[in-house]
C-alpha cells in the first residue's frame, strides 16, 4: 500500500493525527522530525542555531529520501517539507498526500508557548505565523486533499482521512 504523508502548518496535529492513524491502519508510524533529532543526535532548534535552516532543509530532504523509499507507512512531516519542489515528488511518487488545515489564530493559540520551534522564536511570533502562512499557503494546497482540523479531535481527522482513503 502507499504511504499516507501528512503536510501542513505547525500545530496542525500531523504528529498526533499520524500516530493515531498508523495505529488504525496497522502502517508504522514516521515522524520526520523525530528521525532527524535521532540521526543526528541534536534538537531542530540546535540544527537550526548551529547550522542554519538551510543544513535543516538539506538534513530533512536527505530523511525524505530514505523514508521514501519504503511504503505502507504513515509520514508526518514539518511544516517547511513544501519549501522544496524535490521533497514533494519523492512523497507523492509512492504516498497519497494529505493536508492538515487550520486557521492561522488557532495556529497561534495552539504554539504559542512551544520553545522547540525555532522558526517561531522571534519578537513577534503571531507576524511570523502570518507570514510563513501566506507564503506556504499555495503550497500545501497542492496536497492532495485538505482536511480541516478545527474543532475536530486528532481522533476524528484521522478517521476523515480513512474515510478519503
Ligand atoms: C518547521 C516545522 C517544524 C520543524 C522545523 C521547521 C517549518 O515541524 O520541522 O521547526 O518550517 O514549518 P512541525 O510542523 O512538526 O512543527
Amino acid at each position: 500500500m502507499k504511504n499516507i504523508v501528512l503536510i501542513g502548518f505547525m500545530g496542525t496535529g500531523k504528529t498526533s493525527v499520524g500516530k493515531i492513524l498508523s495505529e488504525k491502519l496497522g502502517f508504522k508510524f514516521i515522524d520526520v522530525d523525530e528521525v532527524i533529532e535521532k540521526t543526528t543526535g541534536m534538537k531542530i532548534s540546535e540544527i537550526f542555531s548551529r547550522f542554519g535552516e538551510s543544513r535543516f532543509r538539506d538534513i530533512e530532504s536527505e530523511v525524505i529520501n530514505l523514508i521514501t523509499k519504503r511504503d505502507s507507512q504513515v509520514i508526518a512531516t514539518g511544516g517547511g517539507v513544501v519549501l522544496r519542489d524535490e521533497n514533494m515528488k519523492k512523497l507523492r511518487g509512492n504516498g497519497v498526500i494529505f493536508c492538515l488545515k487550520a486557521s492561522e489564530n488557532v495556529i497561534f493559540e495552539r504554539v504559542k508557548h512551544c520553545k522547540d520551534r525555532p522558526l517561531l522564536q522571534v519578537e513577534n511570533p503571531e507576524e511570523r505565523i502570518k507570514e510563513l502562512f501566506n507564503r506556504r499557503k499555495p503550497l500545501y494546497e497542492k496536497a492532495d486533499f485538505c482536511i480541516d482540523t478545527e474543532g475536530l479531535t486528532p481522533e476524528q481527522v484521522a478517521e476523515k482521512i480513512i474515510e478519503r482513503l
